[in-house]
């Protein structure tokens, strides 16, 4: 019989025991493997801690949010060990033959997806599960975390219009989603947010302060922005795109080195966009400019049952793919499908949403602002 290894990488995300669970229970019980989990995400594996997981190690575990597996967020192929970047590929190579692992299903986002790829090319049977609240991973309609972390956002924009109308305040969420603004575009038109800003369209104080005005001339004194943590204004845009640009054409070691420290300074001017944004918005608008930062509440707590539907379809499909030896790849969902992906056309591959995307239209149809 087949033995495979499993763990959860990258940030926790609601519905990753709903997967692991899917996946071991096809595992064991249809398929007649043997499932063992690796604790921590790539470093559990590169220090071969593990726990074996049997059905009742699975049972009780659909319901509960985070990870039972642990997780962290490393690089398999730089991964900080006593202070200093290391190859912990060969060790996790040895890790994988010791353990006599047919199959390593690894369930994560983007960066996961590319270290899969890095662990594939190095020989091993690797599978991708995608989970992320951010939705931004190629090739596949959704991942599990992401209509939890939307119920969450949305209910806390909702209850931010109460304050926002009751003190003639002018409040901005902020939304996570990385470079992605599927969260804050989803959550802002499920809540009839007056604007949102996302990672893909630049936006400008004067722009919104104009559409805070139009309100206002309305008759309406607040207003609710749901602003990405990855929104930038045109200037940060351009900044950063000048810097990116920079590093990849940077030829020699030094020169990348230098690029890339120049990026991180770069983007590190640009943080804490949200704030700078509420005084410059209080000093155009003379409104009271207020920011509430979600955090770790959008990814926390129960998963809703379309993210544990989820991942229960792509844990059960994954243990089906590996039974029939079909390795280097992500299990995508594909409306009420599965479909395997290469990892090679997943890894490095944001999905950011589409400037001619349905979602964006109805906001622009209802009259949302986007800053632009
Ligand atoms: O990828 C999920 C996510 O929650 C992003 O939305 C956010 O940018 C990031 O993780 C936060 O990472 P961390 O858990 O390392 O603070």
């Amino acid at each position: 019989s087949k033995r495979v290894g499993v763990l959860t990488a990258g940030g926790d995300s609601p519905g990753l025991n709903a997967a692991i669970r899917g996946l071991g229970k096809a595992a064991l019980g249809r398929h007649g493997m043997e499932l063992i989990g690796f604790r921590d995400g790539v470093r559990g594996l590169a220090e071969n801690r593990y726990m074996e997981l049997t059905s009742a190690s699975l049972s009780g575990i659909l319901t509960i949010g985070g990870t039972i597996l642990g997780t962290s967020r490393d690089k398999v192929h730089r991964m900080v060990v006593d202070g200093e970047p290391k190859d912990m590929i060969p060790t996790i190579v040895d890790v994988f033959e010791k353990n006599k692992l047919d199959c390593l299903v690894m369930l994560g986002g983007g960066g996961t997806a590319k270290n899969a790829l890095r662990l594939s090319k190095a020989g091993l049977n690797v599978v991708h599960l995608p989970k992320t609240i951010d939705k931004d991973v190629a090739h596949t309609d959704n991942t599990f975390g992401f209509s939890t972390a939307l119920e969450i956002a949305t209910d806390a924009i909702d209850r931010l219009h109460s304050t926002a109308h009751s003190h003639h305040r002018v409040i901005l969420a902020e939304i996570m989603g990385h470079r992605a603004g599927w969260l804050t575009l989803g959550a802002g038109l499920a809540d009839g947010a007056d604007i949102i800003l996302l990672p893909e369209i630049p936006y400008t104080v004067e722009s919104i302060a104009e559409t805070i005005q139009r309100r206002r001339d309305r008759g309406t004194n607040f207003s609710v922005i749901a602003v990405a943590e990855g929104a930038r204004d045109v200037q940060a845009h351009a900044d950063i795109a000048a810097a990116e640009a920079l590093k990849a054409s940077a030829s020699s070691p030094q020169s990348k080195s230098a690029a890339k420290a120049h990026l991180a300074n770069v983007e590190d001017t640009h943080r804490e966009h949200t704030f700078r944004l509420a005084r410059g918005l209080e000093a155009v608008t003379g409104l009271e400019s207020r920011v509430t930062i979600l955090g770790y509440v959008q990814r926390g707590g129960t998963p809703c049952a379309e993210d544990r539907l989820l991942g229960t379809r792509i844990g059960s499909a994954a243990a089906e793919l590996i039974a029939d030896g079909e390795y280097g790849i992500m299990v995508a969902s594909r409306g009420e499908d599965t479909a395997p992906v290469p990892l090679e056309d997943v890894a490095g591959n944001l999905a950011l949403v589409p400037l001619d995307h349905s979602w964006l239209q109805a906001a622009r149809d209802v009259g949302t602002g986007l800053g632009d």
